[in-house]
């Protein structure tokens, strides 16, 4: 790999420590750091009254050509509320989730939106050099480019969205929805996570006066970007070999001991109202009314940390799982047995890669998706001789890629029950079929492929 220094742009940074809770996207970005080395730029996480205005916090983890350095910088808590709160969460995210029902704009934040992305570029553009490749990541930064040009910066810089991008109708419900286009213009490659996520931003373009001069480039406003899918992966063989350590054992055999020879379906996810967890809910209690036999015989467990609680679309959520988990237990459990486990304390990962081991479904059943890391992650932790099977919603990006998942329309409880009925009876020798066909995919495409495929891209 040349080696031009790469300098990642999130808005979290790190950890880099694969024994702490993170996300997908922080998960992806330590595990594609951790070869190659580079700058990881982005929000301390604190708000402080200097903002982005105080000092860089610098944090220098190895040594030599894989060192990796985390520089971040505090917000305000206007640029918290009206980047972050506002414009990210409150418009293009459910924006980009297809939820344009739940979008509440304000033009407000949409200054803070711009403020912060313009403030964040002006303190990097100060701390690379014009070879340096810029990797800019996820919705947070669509304008981040744009301002990076403004600051004179002349490097190769390239975009990668971690959730999905709809349709043009869709992307047109955005107000000033071309200005924000001509912004991502400033990038030279923008990356999606599947195929039609990038058809969806060429349609876009094309509409907007773009010339499409290859399957992944587009000519429009006098520039020429590659635009194309990069399907986000994770370290496999790591996630494989962590699900083997003594805590994910420990993990394991303490679920195994409270299952008590009962089947365990597992789910795992921020609460959010993208990951359908109140339709999971009454899929599963679908199950127990549709296939009475499981009664007694199968208990969900699903895990579901808390995410931007402060958003009213996100504390709903939580109320109304407590409520349906209340309501199936009570009708269906019994004195010893809980049909639905439902926690909102967050793992380690080791104990989660344990967890999945012992668990004969991964239920992973988002209503939209950028790409669902879990989906990958539960697959990888399995016993090779006797694996579980994945339940996977049709509209997560994984399902592009992972054919051999038991595949679900999350908004139908019946198909969904009879989905997990199908992963319950499966006999062994489709289920290691099924995995050994997963794994080889996951493999292949870990996520150093995914960082070298798509610097490639961007070193043009
Ligand atoms: C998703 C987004 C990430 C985000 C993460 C956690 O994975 O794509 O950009 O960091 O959720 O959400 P939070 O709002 O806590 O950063």
């Amino acid at each position: 790999e040349p080696n031009r220094r790469l300098v990642v742009v999130s808005n979290r940074v790190g950890p880099l420590v694969s024994g702490g809770k993170a996300g997908g996207l922080a998960v992806a970005m330590a595990d594609a750091l951790k070869e190659r080395g580079g700058l990881w730029f982005g929000w301390s996480g604190e708000l402080s009254d200097s903002g982005t205005w105080g000092p860089v916090n610098r944090d220098v983890h190895g040594s030599g050509s894989t060192a990796i350095t985390l520089a971040t910088l505090d917000m305000t808590e206007e640029d918290h509320s009206q980047f972050y709160e506002g414009y990210a969460n409150r418009v293009l995210w459910p924006l980009l989730h297809y939820r344009t029902d739940l979008i509440d704009y304000d033009p407000k934040d949409e200054d803070g939106y711009k403020r912060v992305n313009q403030r964040f570029a002006t303190r990097l553009a100060s701390m690379v050099g014009p070879d340096d490749l810029i990797w800019v990541q996820d919705y947070h930064y669509l304008t981040f480019a744009q301002q990076l040009r403004m600051a004179e910066a002349s490097n190769r810089i390239g975009f990668f969205l971690h959730i999905p991008f709809p349709p043009p109708d869709v992307f047109n419900v955005l107000p000033r929805a071309d200005d924000m286009l001509r912004a991502l213009l400033a990038y030279d490659v923008l990356g999606f996570q599947t195929q039609g996520d990038a058809e969806n931003m060429i349609a876009l373009m094309l509409a907007e006066g773009g010339e499409r001069t290859s399957l992944t480039t587009v000519r429009i406003m006098g520039r020429d970007l590659t635009v194309k899918a990069f399907p986000i992966a994770i370290d496999a063989q790591s996630f494989a070999e962590l699900a083997t350590t003594e805590d994910a054992q420990i993990a394991q055999a303490r679920a195994e001991r409270l299952l008590n020879g009962r089947q365990q379906i597992i789910g795992v996810d921020r609460i959010d109202y993208s990951k359908g967890l109140p339709e999971r809910f009454k899929g599963f209690k679908k199950l127990l009314e549709d296939y009475p036999e499981n009664s007694g015989r199968v208990s969900f467990l699903q895990i579901a940390p808390p995410s931007r609680g402060t958003l009213d679309a996100y504390a709903r959520i939580r109320e109304e799982l407590e409520q349906i988990s209340g309501h199936v237990n009570g009708r269906f459990g019994d004195i010893d047995w809980v049909p639905i486990r439902f926690t909102t304390r967050g793992q380690p990962r080791s104990a989660l890669a344990g967890l999945y081991r012992a668990s004969r479904v991964g239920l992973v059943t988002p209503l939209r998706d950028g790409m669902n890391l879990v989906a990958k992650e539960y697959v990888a932790a399995q016993d090779p001789n006797d694996p579980g099977v994945l339940v996977l919603s049709q509209f997560a990006g994984a399902a592009e890629q992972m054919t051999q998942a038991v595949i679900t329309n999350p908004y139908s409880d019946g198909d969904v029950a009879e989905a997990i009925q199908t992963a319950l009876r499966m006999d062994k020798s489709e289920r290691i079929d099924r995995y050994q066909a997963l794994m080889e995919m996951l493999v292949e495409n870990d996520v150093n492929a995914w960082r070298r495929t798509y610097l490639q891209a961007l070193e043009g």
